[in-house]
């Protein structure tokens, strides 16, 4: 038997999840301690002895606060008798730390993802993780799924495209891109060139020449952080003669004035997804994580 457990920033993907595999539920009762110590308890433990236990916890702000939730939750339910133990982190923070741009940084994903490992998590899901190659740090049994498909159902169920282009703000998001362009009948897709100052973090789009003069343009890409490359992106493009801006992408952190970055750029519609919490999350990524969880289980 499998039993699903959300923890304290599960975002209720835990409870699609339980629904659509059909299999029980329960949430980890949490507190923080006056002194800011996490604290942790699983509710039925007797539902956790010689079960498959999935964790759902995605690894938003407060990230480490999270993480730490999570590891304890891994490292309770290996006392308790989890037969196997699958880790579901739809969103998986510090990804973008996924080698070393200066000397004598970390690779923080390397560490975080060693940690859950090395807490006794069998299998590791995560959602349109910044850099696939990361997931090697964790080893044979991670998955990472997209979420770009329900953004682009979302969007054809959603606005008017007469003549729609997909761009990614740069060459990196270029796969989302092809993704969304595929699920919306095979449009024309492409990117925009995105330099990064690797200390000030000063964004910079160069001009390029592309086709979107008086059609509608959808931007896509796996986070949006401070909202400056979407922001820049949309201007950069509405500067060219797009007649609508549309902007979707997975991870909507939104971290300090992104949402007034994103009012001001002129953005006429926005959807992200339910791996962090916003106004924004308007698809879930439940689906696709079934599919993977369901192969796992073998159901
Ligand atoms: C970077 O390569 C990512 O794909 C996103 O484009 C980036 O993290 C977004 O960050 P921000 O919103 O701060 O520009």
């Amino acid at each position: 038997m499998a039993i699903i457990v959300g923890g304290p920033a599960s975002n209720n993907i835990d409870s699609k999840l339980a629904e659509m595999l059909n299999i029980p539920c329960v949430k980890l009762e949490h507190k923080i301690f006056p002194d800011g110590e996490s604290y942790i308890r699983f509710p039925e433990t007797e539902k956790i002895m010689g079960n498959d236990v999935i964790i759902v916890q995605s690894l938003y702000s407060p990230q480490d606060k999270h993480i730490f939730e999570l590891l304890l939750a891994i490292d309770a339910a290996k006392d308790f008798g989890a037969k196997n133990i699958i880790v579901v982190a739809p969103y998986l923070a510090y990804s973008r730390q996924d080698r070393r741009f200066l000397e004598g940084e970390p690779i923080s994903v390397k560490t975080l993802l060693k940690l859950i490992k090395h807490s006794g998590a069998e299998y590791f899901i995560t959602v349109d993780i910044h850099k696939e190659y990361s997931l090697e740090h964790f080893g044979r049994n991670a998955y990472n799924v997209t979420a770009m498909e329900e953004i682009a159902k979302h969007i054809r169920e959603n606005i008017e495209l007469r003549n729609a282009i997909v761009l990614a703000p740069d060459k990196g998001a270029l796969s989302h891109a092809m993704k969304v362009a595929e699920v919306l009948g095979g449009i024309e897709y492409d990117y925009l060139e995105k330099k990064r100052d690797p200390i000030t973090g000063e964004i910079k789009v160069k001009p390029k020449e592309l086709p979107v003069k008086e059609r509608e343009v959808i931007i896509v890409d796996d986070i949006i952080s401070t909202g400056g490359t979407i922001a820049l992106a949309a201007k950069s493009v509405r500067e060219q003669g797009a007649r609508k801006v549309i902007v979707g992408c997975t991870h909507a952190l939104l971290v300090g004035n992104a949402r007034e970055k994103l009012r001001k750029a002129k953005i006429d519609y926005i959807v992200a997804t339910d791996t962090v919490p916003s106004e924004y999350s308007k698809v879930s990524v439940a689906p696709p994580i079934a599919k993977v969880l369901k192969n796992i289980l073998k159901f």
